[in-house]
């Protein structure tokens, strides 16, 4: 059987959710990943670190017992967010990141951030104390074109927010257009930028794909392939300025199956699987340790993983849907075969 035996992976860029939820999807990423940056987009958001704190600890509490998981926290920065938050953030081993939501941009992101002029102090504040900004790269404006967002994004708001805090670190999160694999690329290192799993696999035909598909519903959205081989190929260059990040984000059936769904994909339940999918298409499996267990560590200025973990060539179906409170969540790929598996337990 063919298998890869991998340094235990990290997830830089997850949503957990909360109450009664969270206890049905932590396992899916407990089980294979180490490490899960966790995404602070909660209502209420999760503004300061006493939040991360008791939200890392709600987490902790229904982590089965066997796993050595470590969620690493990150802050919603608002235009309320103060200086001595981040000197507090800095201080604390389990807050690693401030997440940066363009108000109105996705899901819970009305708390977002209008004009960052108005958080300038912050950012000093983090360049500073080097704490990285993790970025949701997509202007709200209304004239622009969704497809465009994050392009235009990068031209307006990104490129002047690194010529002025030019040691500042910043993560732009699930890029998805050949723009910012090209941004990321021409700057220096202080920039890197997460890959999702499903922005390698799907372009936005799989969204019309014989009608009208609200699980492929994510944000930002998925575009046309020949941005999607470009991220593949950012993906698997082995420059590690591009790391995982799975952006898995479930939401309620009833929610995403609606007349205007919710964006999100979850992933959790096959998410290295999946990367190792693509990559193995990419004839690049080789590639994949670097991408799913180095880099991400490596910008973040944390040890890399000593544990490993092996993938098999063993196909298993992904069930139709899994529990979620008192509805269900789909997952991405419901009741197709996938190929890699991770052998269990990881412990
Ligand atoms: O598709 C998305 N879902 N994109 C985001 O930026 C947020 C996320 C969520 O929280 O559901
Ligand atoms: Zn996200």
């Amino acid at each position: 059987m063919q298998r890869l035996t991998l340094t235990q992976p990290d997830d830089w860029h997850l949503h957990l959710r909360d109450a009664e939820v969270l206890s049905a999807v932590v396992e899916a990423t407990a089980s294979c990943f180490k490490r899960a940056v966790v995404m602070p987009n909660l209502k209420p958001p999760v503004t300061t670190v006493e939040q991360a704190l008791a939200y890392r600890k709600r987490i902790l509490a229904v982590i089965p017992h066997k796993y050595q998981f470590i969620p690493l926290m990150t802050l919603y920065l608002t235009e309320n967010t103060s200086v001595e938050e981040i000197i507090r953030a800095k201080n604390q081993e389990f807050v690693v990141a401030v997440k940066y939501y363009p108000a109105g941009a996705t899901t819970h992101s009305e708390s977002g951030v209008t004009d960052l002029l108005k958080v300038w102090p912050i950012l000093e504040a983090m360049q500073t104390h080097n704490l990285p900004l993790l970025i949701h790269g997509e202007v709200t404006a209304k004239g622009v074109d969704v497809f465009d967002r994050e392009k235009i994004f990068i031209e307006y708001v990104l490129d002047p927010l690194l010529e002025n805090f030019p040691n500042l670190r910043v993560v732009l999160e699930h890029i998805t257009t050949e723009e910012a694999v090209i941004y990321v690329n021409s700057k220096g290192d202080n920039l890197a930028a997460t890959l999702t799993a499903h922005h390698l696999l799907l372009n936005r035909n799989d969204l019309f794909d014989g009608g009208i598909r609200p699980h492929h519903y994510c944000l930002p959205l998925l575009k046309r392939e020949s941005h999607q081989r470009a991220l593949l190929a950012a993906a698997t260059s082995g420059n590690p300025k591009f790391f995982l990040g799975t952006d898995s984000a479930p939401h309620a059936r009833q929610f995403k199956e609606h007349s205007c769904g919710c964006a999100g994909i979850y992933t959790a339940p096959a998410a290295l699987p999946l990367y190792a999918h693509a990559f193995e298409q990419a004839g690049a499996l080789d590639k994949l340790e670097g991408f799913a267990s180095h880099y991400g560590p490596d910008f973040y200025q944390l040890p890399r993983n000593t544990e490993t973990i092996t993938l098999e060539a063993s196909p298993w179906q992904m069930p139709d849907s899994f529990g979620f409170g008192t509805d269900q969540v789909i997952p991405f790929k419901a009741g197709e075969t996938i190929k890699w598996r991770v052998s269990r337990p990881i412990v």
